[in-house]
């Protein structure tokens, strides 16, 4: 394969060729659009760091879970601002929590749309971890039971499929056994099963109203030095029943996705996370480059990596450029 014998630009003079040596096609199949729900009517409150995404009430999540939907994306994933924190996290498996009301509201008023939600103790204790504390240590076991019954919660209120984030062990079939025993076999449970202690959740964190209000996530989330380790949290997630296994955040760790690609035969999700947002977003807004090309490029290169689908706080803007092409 030696020039000038082989000449790699022979493919690459006009787009026809291109198209048809693409080897990696971004779909709005790919896309899952993350929502924040938050109490109260007709609440629109802005995320600074996160430009055009907002906490939203239960009336305002439904309207943009519609728009999601008419732009041919499959699903959305929802996270809750409770109005009410503690230690026990009360309000992540309250009948009448605000995912639970959310989930029935989508449920009920927007068809062809999988919900999707995500599991997790930090947005609802009052000290910001996503496990029960005590003696100022996480304590893994103790918070099992909490996660399950916030699961199930969420299955009762008639959600798709759940999203475990919280990073305690053997939480993925705590969860199955909860939801098998209650008659929601049927109901999958994708796993952030590589999920590591990254300093790109800051918006987030602001959105979510999660911040650890002590210490940091370090016992619970992975190092992110670590890349054997991922293969051994997300063999663990599988072997305990998990449909989908997640890496996160997505673009710093692309060689995990690959990696991960390689050794499990589940469909792989990657989340895109806050921080790699509002990069983009500063980086556009300040004219030091193009947003949209760099959102398109950079998604693309996460599905190049091994991701079957993405969560994405870009996915309607991606969904829109790709209708365009
Ligand atoms: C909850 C959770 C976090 C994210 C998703 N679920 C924050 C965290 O672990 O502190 C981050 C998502 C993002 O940054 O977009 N545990």
């Amino acid at each position: 394969m030696l020039f000038p014998d082989y000449r790699a630009r022979r493919l690459r003079q006009n787009e026809n060729f291109r198209r048809m040596i693409r080897e990696t096609r971004l779909s709005v199949d790919d896309l899952i659009l993350p929502l924040f729900s938050v109490g109260g009517k007709g609440v629109r409150n802005p995320i600074p760091s996160m430009p055009e995404h907002y906490q939203l009430s239960v009336d305002k999540i439904v309207k943009e879970a519609l728009i999601a939907r008419d732009l041919g994306i499959p699903a959305v994933i929802i996270f809750g601002i409770p109005n009410k924190k503690d230690a026990l996290a009360t309000s992540a498996y309250a009948k009448n929590g605000i995912v639970q009301k959310t989930v029935r509201a989508l449920k009920d008023k927007v068809k062809d749309l999988v919900v999707i939600t995500d599991v997790c103790l930090c947005e609802y204790t009052d000290h910001g971890h996503c496990g029960v504390v005590q003696d100022g240590i996480i304590n893994n076991d103790a918070t099992l039971d909490l996660l399950a019954r916030t699961a199930l919660s969420h299955a009762q209120a008639g959600v798709d499929m759940v999203a475990p984030s919280d990073m305690m062990d053997g939480r993925v079939a705590e969860i199955r056994d909860a939801l098998d025993e209650n008659g929601f076999e049927s109901v999958p449970i994708m796993s952030y099963a590589a999920k590591y202690c990254s300093a790109f959740y800051y918006p987030f964190r602001q959105a979510a109203e999660s911040a650890p209000k002590f210490g940091d996530r370090r016992t619970y989330q992975m190092d992110p030095a670590n890349s054997l380790e991922a293969i051994r949290e997300v063999t663990m997630d599988v072997e305990e029943g998990a449909d989908i296994i997640m890496i996160k955040p997505a673009l710093a760790y692309l060689d995990i996705i690959c990696r991960v690609r390689e050794e499990i035969d589940l469909p792989i999700a990657a989340y895109n996370v806050s921080g790699e947002f509002a990069m983009i977003k500063a980086a556009d807004k300040l004219g030091w480059l193009d947003g949209s090309k760099v959102m398109m490029e950079s998604l693309t290169a996460i599905k190049r990596a091994g991701a079957d689908m993405i969560l994405t706080y870009f996915a309607k803007e991606v969904a829109k450029e790709l209708r365009q092409d």
